[in-house]
């Protein structure tokens, strides 16, 4: 390094210490680690919802239904044929690889969960365990299989008869969301030098997958998502390379292109969902599900930590949620400023996911370079990371849905949280229930409108990048023995959960003491 760069490099270090160590003593500089996980408002018990409450499981279709021509299926196809199969542990995909994939069969690959032959039992249990709704995905791919149909496919839409049918015949309210992660394959042909969303005809082609879905299923689920964790697809597919098309690009602004497109996919989606709606007199609520991290600095006493955590946390959380409310995509940390018609005011609630605290570690001369830790490695005993590392957080849930009611003043579902743990006695599982169930009792309290709560999720399913090792489900499946399915205990909690509509005493007292105030 020469030396008029090494001065430059100290001088700037210089200047930004001069401005960020005054900064630190003003309590409200940047985002603060807080102390401990969990709440220590204690109320009295029982912890009950109001009536009415959805209580359920979200899936997705790629992760549990038989593999379509999709994305996926070709990043998939591509893992095996030049055995890009990740071996290190669990929750450390690198670009282009799925974790172990080879260790499960063909069969398992393309069946993921052997749902397609057991919509009618599976839906069966969810309503033995007494759960009232059920989010899943439609997949586009099933539906328009070819680029040139104009027309679905009818048997993917039959498939999906058989789905609602069944949801109907157990009462299980359907949450159904359009997109989630995955598209068709000749979505990334070429055309004019663009792929996917960035096509000129994208949103054409989107707007005929969503208008099918709306002639054959409006009217028959309320609750809809257009879009699954926008943020996530954004981040995994063109910066980290971890998801279709697993792209490295320059840094956030050049997910511009993409997250424009996805926002105004959502708006056309809110729009022909709600005129169908008022044609048919029958009210629906369309938002997102927007991934939500409690993103806190890993040193308090460092400005840098904490300034680089709140910087995140709006861009990664809040700017495209706040989007969805001003009809502007206003981001310092991507560089734009666009605002985009018919976009403002679509969203009639708040989706959330959550799966709790990353960790910032900034870099004083290189502040780009920052690193987002999936744990503490000095505070494991307190943040319990699960088998993909993840710090527990359930705190953080009470604050994100306490932030989300105070920006946007609109009802909230949690639309998925849960964990990895693949015991069958599911221990971290059952815990995690009972912890975040109490965070969102607080919530409530505080004032927020909470309308229901989905686990991710009634089984376990293909987990993306880190493929069937992670293990989210209530219920085991066993993929060396036809997918036998096998509730963990964690279900049978979540149905005593869900026949008091809350927490009972004894159950509170059980996962105690908890923290004083
Ligand atoms: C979320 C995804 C969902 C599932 C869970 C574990 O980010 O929306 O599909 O993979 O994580």
């Amino acid at each position: 390094m020469g030396t008029s760069l090494r001065r430059k490099l100290i001088l700037s270090a210089l200047g930004l210490s001069a401005v960020l160590v005054p900064a630190l003593t003003i309590p409200w500089f940047g985002a603060r680690r807080l102390p401990g996980t969990r709440s220590s408002t204690n109320l009295p018990a029982p912890y009950l919802f109001p009536p009415g409450f959805l209580w359920g499981t979200a899936t997705a279709a790629y992760q549990i239904e038989d593999t379509q021509d999709d994305d996926w299926a070709a990043f998939e196809r591509d893992v095996v044929a030049h055995h890009r199969v990740e071996h290190r542990a669990p929750g450390q995909a690198q670009p282009g690889h799925i974790h172990k994939l080879t260790d499960f069969s063909e069969e398992v690959r393309l069946k993921k969960t052997d749902f397609d032959a057991r919509i009618e039992s599976d839906l069966a249990m969810a309503a033995a365990m007494k759960h009232s709704s059920y989010r899943f995905s439609i997949s586009w791919s099933r539906l328009f299989p070819r680029q040139e149909m104009t027309e679905p496919d009818p048997a993917g839409i039959a498939y999906y008869q058989r789905i609602f049918a069944a949801l109907d015949q157990h009462r299980l309210k359907p949450a159904v969301t359009l997109f989630h992660f995955v598209s068709p394959s000749w979505f990334w042909q070429e055309q004019g030098g663009k792929r996917g969303w960035e096509r000129a005809d994208a949103l054409l082609h989107f707007e005929r997958f969503v208008a099918a879905v709306v002639k054959h299923f409006g009217g028959r689920a309320e609750l809809w998502c257009t879009l699954n964790e926008p943020m996530v697809y954004a981040y995994a597919g063109y910066l980290d390379g971890t998801f279709p098309p697993l792209e490295k690009r320059s840094g956030p602004p050049a997910l511009v292109p993409v997250l424009s497109q996805l926002l105004r996919a959502h708006a056309l989606a809110y729009r022909l969902l709600k005129e169908d709606a008022a044609r048919r007199g029958k009210p629906v609520q369309v938002g997102i599900a927007q991934h939500v991290r409690a993103f806190q600095p890993l040193r308090n006493h460092h400005p840098l930590d904490r300034l680089t955590a709140q910087i995140i946390d709006q861009a990664f959380v809040w700017d495209f949620l706040d989007a969805l409310h001003s009809g502007q995509l206003r981001s310092k940390v991507m560089n734009v400023d666009l605002s985009i018609p018919g976009l403002a005011g679509t969203q009639d609630y708040v989706g959330l996911n959550y799966y709790g605290r990353f960790y910032v570690k900034s870099n004083l001369l290189r502040p780009t370079k920052f690193e987002v830790l999936m744990h503490d490695p000095n505070n494991v005993a307190e943040d319990k990371p699960n088998e993909l590392g993840w710090a527990s957080y359930p705190e953080g849930f009470r604050l994100a849905l306490l932030k989300a009611h105070q920006r946007y003043h609109l009802p909230l579902y949690v639309l998925e949280n849960g964990t990895a743990d693949s015991k069958l006695e599911d221990s971290d599982r059952q815990r995690l229930l009972v912890e975040h169930l109490r965070e969102m009792y607080l919530a409530q309290q505080q004032g927020v409108d909470v309308r229901g709560y989905f686990h991710w999720s009634l089984f376990d399913n293909f987990e993306w990048a880190e493929g069937f090792t992670a293990r989210f489900g209530l219920t085991h499946i066993d993929y060396q023995n036809h997918f036998h399915r096998t509730p963990r205990p964690s279900a049978a909690l979540y149905t005593r959960i869900i026949e008091n509509n809350g927490l009972d005493a004894a159950l509170l007292s059980q996962y105690g003491p908890w923290p004083q105030p």
